[in-house]
């Protein structure tokens, strides 16, 4: 259950790499800033006339991270060996446009190279493990229950500490995955009561509609978790046998300030001895009176434990599950491929407006021999599609005259239709940021038929 950390060179500190926000940027002296240089950018029409860097890929470090950190220099490092992948690909495949990588240590490696500008408040809050075609690579379908602690002990700042890792927690789900969530103290109380003894979509809706439920959320009481811990195995394994779920991976995420015994008896009841279902407790607070409780629940039931003590560590322990969840699918080497479902590129747009795009993505694993049996996830790699070139693979003389295509995603979600048009017009200024690409499904679109009927969509 304990993951060592990687050891690094000394050399590879004093390595310096492209950073995608400070390239070209100089200090009050004119002189280039550290992880900035000099980067020749160039306009190019095959990128809609943005200024990019066709022999070089850029890296992207989240803002809250360090970007000298030893593990992401020692990543960006080795990954540099993809510069001339992504050349070669572009090369034999002129069609390509963005190709990237991003890492489970946090950076995104972009190719071609292309400037990022931060927002208003100067911050870039892209991280590539929180997009879809991450997470969607990275992990198996899932069903989740999430068990928040309300107990009085819970109060105050490990109230919104708390709320704010369920909020996490629901941005690594996506449209593949299902959930719920129910707070306890000496009773359970279902976060969404409508929604009581099931399993929802994790689709934006949804995850938004329960996000509102949580700020409701208030401590107090004691906290029982025995209870709570038999409701949400009752509630995976009903969901299981009607075959409604992920029917892969199952999960309770556990977000409490300590637990007073170790449960064994409602394990044993639900969940051994084949341990399917995975438990990863989430220790809120600084202090571990209670961590070895919870320690040990996460070892026995194929999980992994984690402490939280502010707000700024949420993020990062949030997404330490994701590995455990892809280990599977290392072992077992499956490198599926994964589609996510369409959006609009505001940054490459052409002159009939925005283009629909879609992602590709497949995992990477580390196949070096001595770990290869513990299953480590680098990351994943992706690239994206625009929706028209997928249309020019389909054979035309099969459709007839009056014949057309359209494709819609395993989620429903509309790929591609021939008279898919955006009613949106908002997307007129390019500057890059990867915050300005919207799902098309989150967005009014019209599809207007051959008989001029119109069917207008509004869906999360
Ligand atoms: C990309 O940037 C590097 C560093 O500034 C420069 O040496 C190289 O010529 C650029 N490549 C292109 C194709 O502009
Ligand atoms: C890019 O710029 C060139 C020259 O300024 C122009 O002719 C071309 O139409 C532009 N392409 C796009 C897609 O805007
Ligand atoms: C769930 O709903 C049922 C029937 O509406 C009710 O009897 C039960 O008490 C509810 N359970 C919870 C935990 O709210
Ligand atoms: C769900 O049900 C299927 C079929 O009965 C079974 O093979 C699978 O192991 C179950 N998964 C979990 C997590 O219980
Ligand atoms: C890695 O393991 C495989 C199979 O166990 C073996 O054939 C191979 O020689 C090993 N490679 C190295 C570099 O040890
Ligand atoms: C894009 O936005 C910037 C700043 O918000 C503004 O100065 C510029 O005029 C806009 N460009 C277009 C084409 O709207």
């Amino acid at each position: 259950c304990v993951f060592g950390r990687n050891n690094f060179d000394s050399f590879v500190l004093k390595y310096e790499y492209f950073n995608a926000v400070l390239i070209n940027e100089v200090d009050e002296e004119g002189n280039n800033v550290e992880l900035g240089g000099e980067f020749l950018l160039e306009p190019n029409d095959h990128f809609n006339n943005l200024s990019v860097n066709l022999s070089l890929s850029v890296v992207q470090v989240p803002t809250n991270m360090y970007n000298k950190d030893p593990d992401i220099v020692n990543g960006v490092y080795w990954s540099e060996a993809l510069n001339k992948v992504f050349v070669d690909n572009f090369e034999r495949d002129p069609t390509l446009i963005w190709q990237y990588f991003g890492s489970a240590k946090g950076f995104f490696r972009q190719y071609p190279g292309v400037k990022w500008h931060p927002d208003e408040h100067g911050v870039i809050g892209f991280d590539c493990r929180n997009r879809k075609w991450y997470i969607q690579a990275a992990t198996s379908p899932k069903d989740v229950v999430i068990l928040v602690d309300v107990s009085g002990s819970m109060k105050g700042l490990r109230l919104t500490i708390a709320r704010q890792t369920v909020s996490s927690i629901l941005d690594t789900l996506g449209d593949d995955d299902f959930f719920n969530i129910i707070a306890y103290n000496q009773e359970i109380h279902y976060v969404e009561p409508c929604l009581n003894g099931t399993l929802v979509r994790a689709d934006r809706t949804n995850k938004d509609h329960f996000r509102e439920h949580l700020d409701k959320l208030f401590a107090k009481g004691i906290g029982l978790l025995g209870d709570a811990l038999a409701e949400a195995f009752t509630i995976l394994s009903d969901f299981n046998q009607t075959g409604h779920g992920s029917l892969c991976s199952q999960a309770i995420m556990l977000v409490t300030d300590g637990a007073t015994e170790m449960y064994d008896d409602v394990f044993e009841k639900y969940n051994w001895p084949e341990r399917k279902v995975r438990i990863f407790p989430y220790l809120i607070g600084r202090e571990s009176a209670f961590a070895d409780n919870l320690k040990w629940m996460a070892c026995a039931n194929k999980g992994y434990f984690s402490q939280i003590s502010t707000l700024a560590d949420v993020q990062e322990n949030v997404m330490r599950y994701l590995h455990v969840m892809s280990r599977p699918k290392v072992i077992d080497h499956e490198h599926d491929t994964v589609w996510t479902e369409a959006y609009v590129d505001s940054a490459l747009k052409d002159k009939a407006g925005p283009s629909l795009m879609t992602t590709v993505a497949m995992p990477v694993f580390s196949t070096k021999n001595e770990t290869v049996s513990e299953g480590i996830l680098l990351g994943v790699v992706g690239t994206d599609i625009p929706l028209q070139e997928l249309m020019k693979l389909i054979p035309k003389h099969m459709l007839g005259i009056h014949g057309y295509s359209f494709a819609i995603t395993n989620n429903g979600y509309i790929l591609t239709h021939p008279d898919l048009r955006p009613l949106v017009t908002q997307f007129l200024n390019i500057t890059f940021s990867p915050e300005k690409i919207f799902p098309v499904n989150d967005l009014l679109f019209q599809i207007n038929s051959k008989n001029h009927q119109s069917m207008t969509l509004l869906s999360g």
